[in-house]
């Protein structure tokens, strides 16, 4: 790993965090203070010069998603540096669990309903704000999202896929894959995705575009399904 050694010398040991087909994610310590490393490697098979310049892309992509929503209103990672030599991004680390954690273990260790309200309400909320600035997210999955210790607030993280648009179709699809996320891993979490909506058409003015074409890629989901 010819990044590690590097930046170990900087910064501190690097630890793997997640090894993904597209980036690698690393915990570091960036001047002193707990960070998150995320390095986009190439594909092999690509042209090397070409290929770094499709990394370089999609890396500058995901800080300028990230940048806009928080200007959006939602809360983000702090960016602390992007490397466009080593291909990465360096975040503040947000100590806090997973949406995906707190809500596997909803009705086990004392995860109420009242915080599932909460952070349902958070969701819909910062996706309106996403969609009404014309951000798709493009991977709304729960582990995708954080929950500051302290103050229990929202931090969306992963902005790798997200794009911007202003079709209800996109949102509506950006919608349905967490819909999907939710009833896959979530199901004791029982009408989570309504509050969700609630929440999201309050927050967003063109929510009744946005469900409309919701109900229509349902309906498409429905019937790949049927079909196998
Ligand atoms: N700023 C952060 N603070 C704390 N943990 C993070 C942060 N960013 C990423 N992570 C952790 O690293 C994992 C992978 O990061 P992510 O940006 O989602 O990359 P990938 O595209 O590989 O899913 C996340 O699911 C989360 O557990
Ligand atoms: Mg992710």
């Amino acid at each position: 790993m010819e990044m590690a050694s590097k930046t170990d010398s900087e910064n501190g040991s690097l630890t793997l965090v997640k090894q993904g087909a597209e980036a690698r994610v690393f915990e570091s310590v960036f001047v002193g203070k707990r960070s998150i490393v995320k390095e986009r490697f190439s594909k092999k098979y690509r042209h090397p010069s070409l290929d770094s310049k499709l990394t370089l892309k999609r890396l500058n992509a995901e800080a300028r998603s990230m940048t806009k929503a928080r200007r959006l209103g939602v809360s983000t990672p702090v960016l602390f540096a992007v490397d466009p030599l080593l291909h990465t991004l360096t975040f503040e680390y947000v100590e806090g669990p997973s949406v995906k954690d707190v809500f596997l273990e909803f009705g086990l260790t004392g995860v109420v309903q009242e915080r599932l309200d909460d952070i349902a309400t958070q969701i819909g909320d910062a996706i309106g704000k996403l969609h009404d600035g014309g951000l798709v997210h493009g991977d709304l999955t729960t582990s995708n999202m954080l929950i500051r210790n302290g103050t229990s607030q929202l931090v969306l993280i992963d902005f790798g896929l997200s794009f911007t648009s202003t079709l209800p179709e996109d949102k509506a699809v950006d919608l349905y894959v967490l819909e999907r996320a939710l009833i896959s891993m979530h199901s004791s979490c029982g009408n989570v995705m309504d509050l969700i909506l609630a929440a999201y058409k309050k927050s967003s003015k063109q929510w009744s575009s946005t469900f409309n074409k919701l109900a229509q890629v349902r309906q498409r989901g429905r019937k790949r399904t049927m079909v196998g």
